[in-house]
């Protein structure tokens, strides 16, 4: 048992200077291939911005608020995951989007440049939601710890280092976070922030309403917001992951729904490494200015 976990813990592999979990790298040309309906929607993250929650919502805005048909099956089977491919015999996420009919709404933690170019040969709309970086890297950290598929975290000290390093899946957050930043007005990417959806959940939950080209009623938006609480989804097994088995996702090392809270970083943090932290990311980010909150 001890022995069949381990092997689940997959090495990353680079591709394009990005690293990914080794099955991922193996496929990624069947991935870099796919070609999407211009029907289809993309929602892209970095890991642990938010992704299972835009997922919700969008779910429920294309349904109307319908709450049982937003229940008909678990979050990964009605979104697909774009890039993940696991031992057989998962399904991967392009064997899941063959089987579906579009539009699709897809999932990915692709950076920009690693997302297949059909998505904007065909003008997909893409939504993307950014997470102040110190919140993002303490969810990853928890999220590696309970993920048996990931590369072990290591201690907490180390971790910082890793994410600062984009040594981890899916690469560097910063370089992430900038690559869709960059690419946003030309591709008409509605570029949203995790904290924004916190502070006013009504108002992003209209903003993505109006980005799709939906007009709902008061009374449907105020239903989405309410089915799309960290409560609501943490209860609701079609959206809290626990379709996933405990040999995958071990939620009692770490539950999927964790927290779902702005500023848990300062629970982590010692001062000292958020002064580092603080001083590494002033550099990294120097030529951008993304306006993420809740940092300092
Ligand atoms: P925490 O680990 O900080 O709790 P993703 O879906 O991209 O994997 O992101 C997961 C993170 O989003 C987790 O953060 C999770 O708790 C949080 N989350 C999921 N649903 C949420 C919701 N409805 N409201 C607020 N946060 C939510």
């Amino acid at each position: 048992q001890k022995a069949g976990k381990q092997l689940c813990r997959f090495p990353l592999v680079t591709v394009r200077g990005v690293p990914l979990m080794c099955h991922i790298a193996d496929n990624f040309e069947h991935i870099w291939a796919f070609t999407p309906d211009p029907s289809d929607l993309l929602i892209a993250t970095y890991p642990k911005a938010g992704t299972t929650w835009t997922q919700e919502i969008v779910d429920l805005l294309l349904n109307n608020g319908d709450a049982e048909a937003c229940m008909r099956a678990p979050t990964p089977v009605r979104s697909p995951f774009l890039e993940i491919f696991s031992p057989k015999p998962i399904p991967s996420g392009l064997d899941l989007l063959k089987k579906m009919t579009p539009p699709r709404m897809i999932k990915t933690h692709l950076p920009f440049q690693l997302v297949p170019l059909g998505f904007w040969e065909n003008k997909c709309k893409t939504i993307y939601v950014a997470r102040n970086a110190k919140d993002n890297l303490v969810s990853y950290y928890h999220f590696d710890r309970m993920n048996q598929t990931q590369p072990e975290p290591g201690p907490w000290d180390s971790y910082i280092h890793k994410f600062m390093q984009g040594d981890v899946g899916w690469g560097s957050w910063y370089d992430h976070v900038k690559s869709y930043w960059a690419e946003r007005e030309k591709r008409n990417i509605l570029y949203l922030f995790y904290e924004d959806m916190k502070e006013n959940p009504r108002r992003e939950v209209e903003r993505i309403m109006r980005y799709l080209g939906l007009s709902l009623s008061d009374e449907v938006i105020s239903q989405i917001v309410e089915l799309t609480s960290f409560k609501s989804m943490k209860e609701n097994p079609m959206s809290n992951y626990s379709c996933v088995p405990k040999l995958v996702f071990d939620d009692s090392i770490s539950p999927f729904m964790r927290k779902g809270e702005v500023g848990d970083w300062r629970n982590h943090f010692t001062p000292e490494q958020s002064k580092m932290f603080d001083k590494d990311y002033k550099e990294k980010m120097k030529d951008v200015d993304i306006p993420f909150r809740d940092l300092i």
